[in-house]
């Protein structure tokens, strides 16, 4: 895929409907910090009410994305517009400062004030938009009960816990009545099961208050668990954007098989199509794959370098025997860990170097390094993936 189809299926995902006027749009943004490009050219649109995360490794540049959605940063290039209006445009020189976006951040670490209680925390914003006293009591105490701290209101910072202290940061945010909520990995903080909890919170509590949402996070379940659309972000750059369902089902790079999906991929050559999908080659063996992404299909062709991406869980491993099957590769079992309810099989072939399997813990047959397998890469389960982070590779 050229950069410029890759900015177009960015823009418009692949059966979205038409949108009408985004709540969010960015067109091409970019930034350097000196020499280095944080963000190398982002772009998105997604409908008013709808959630959206940017997913992706640490250091890929989510944080200057939220950061310049809200006006924190200055883009080098490129365009923002909030609910149709230019916030930022290089082009038109247009540059809408923080305070005048209708935007509530909430930062990873909270940016909670020692010296106020929550009651206050909320009440701030409030003042500094000279709201009159009436209306801020009556708005704070609307958010109170809405992020469920209307009995905490005279507590500080350091009497709360931190999924508390997570929803004071919230509700500040909230209190402005904001178009679009800014979210920098807000439940990163917590432990696993709180961070269960608070993200079922959140989305609900975005849902009560009809903002749009913007939120980042390098947790794939998270992601996949919370969002309307996600953002797969690498190295700057937007690498596939689209349903969390479409991207996790069906993938259209190694990179996000891997990232979305938990998948493991292995590298195959294009003999020849063969039915809805393809012939190919891992080495010597010859599989059947029938599923790929429609925009992945002209990168298909005879003699094609693509990868072949599957869930751990899908891979059969047996012990070596005489009848061969369809779509089975040889290996040798390399590790084996134990984790309850499964076995993660890390077997090696000569075909394709190291690949992870999940084997349920109730199969009967058991593997020691050292043995020698069959892995079966059924058909169905198989996706055809572009290599890497296919065609839209930096140009940097
Ligand atoms: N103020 C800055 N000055 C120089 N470089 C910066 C600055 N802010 C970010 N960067 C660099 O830009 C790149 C993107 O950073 P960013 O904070 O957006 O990443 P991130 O995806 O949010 O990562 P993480 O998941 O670790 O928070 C990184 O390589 C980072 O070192
Ligand atoms: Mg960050």
């Amino acid at each position: 895929m050229s950069r410029v189809e890759a900015v177009e299926s960015a823009v418009s995902p692949s059966g979205q409907p038409d949108i009408g006027t985004p709540a969010v749009e960015a067109t091409g943004l970019t930034k350097k910090y000196s020499s280095q490009v944080a963000v190398g050219g982002v772009s998105f649109a997604i409908p008013e009410g709808s959630f959206l995360s940017l997913l992706g490794p640490s250091g890929c540049g989510k944080t200057t994305t939220l950061r310049m959605l809200a006006g924190l940063e200055r883009p080098d290039s490129g365009e923002i517009r909030i609910a149709g209006k230019v916030m930022s445009s290089s082009t038109s020189r247009t540059f809408v400062p923080p305070h005048k976006r209708r935007i509530g951040f909430v930062h990873q670490s909270y940016g909670l004030w020692p010296h106020m209680d929550v009651y206050r925390h909320l009440m701030y914003p409030l003042q500094q938009r000279k709201v009159t006293r009436e209306e801020r009591d009556r708005r704070v105490r609307e958010v109170l009960a809405m992020v469920r701290l209307d009995a905490l209101a005279e507590r500080y910072p350091n009497e709360l816990s931190g999924g508390q202290q997570q929803r004071v940061s919230l509700g500040r945010a909230l209190v402005q009545d904001p178009d679009v909520l800014l979210l920098d990995e807000p439940l990163s903080n917590l432990d696993a099961a709180l961070r269960g909890e608070m993200g079922v919170e959140l989305r609900r509590l975005q849902r009560v208050s009809g903002s749009t949402a913007v939120y980042v996070t390098h947790d794939r379940l998270e992601a996949l668990s919370l969002s309307d659309y996600l953002i797969v972000m690498s190295d700057g750059l937007v690498v596939e954007f689209g349903r969390p369902q479409d991207i996790y089902e069906l993938p259209a790079t190694e990179f996000s098989a891997q990232f979305v999906a938990g998948a493991v991929a292995l590298p195959a050559t294009v003999i020849a199509p063969d039915g809805d999908g393809f012939a190919v080659t891992v080495g010597e063996s010859k599989l059947l794959v029938s599923q790929l992404r429609e925009s992945t299909r002209s990168a298909a062709h005879r003699g094609g370098s693509m990868a072949l991406a599957i869930r751990p869980d899908r891979i059969r491993v047996q012990k070596a025997g005489p009848s061969a099957q369809a779509n089975t590769v040889s290996a040798a079992v390399t590790g084996v860990v134990y984790y309850g309810s499964h076995y993660d099989v890390d077997v090696e072939g000569h075909d394709f170097g190291h690949l992870m399997c999940r084997v349920q813990a109730d199969q009967d047959e058991r593997f020691a390094p050292g043995d020698a397998v069959q892995v079966v890469l059924p058909r169905e389960d198989l996706v055809l993936v572009e290599k890497g982070k296919g065609g839209a590779e930096p140009e940097i």
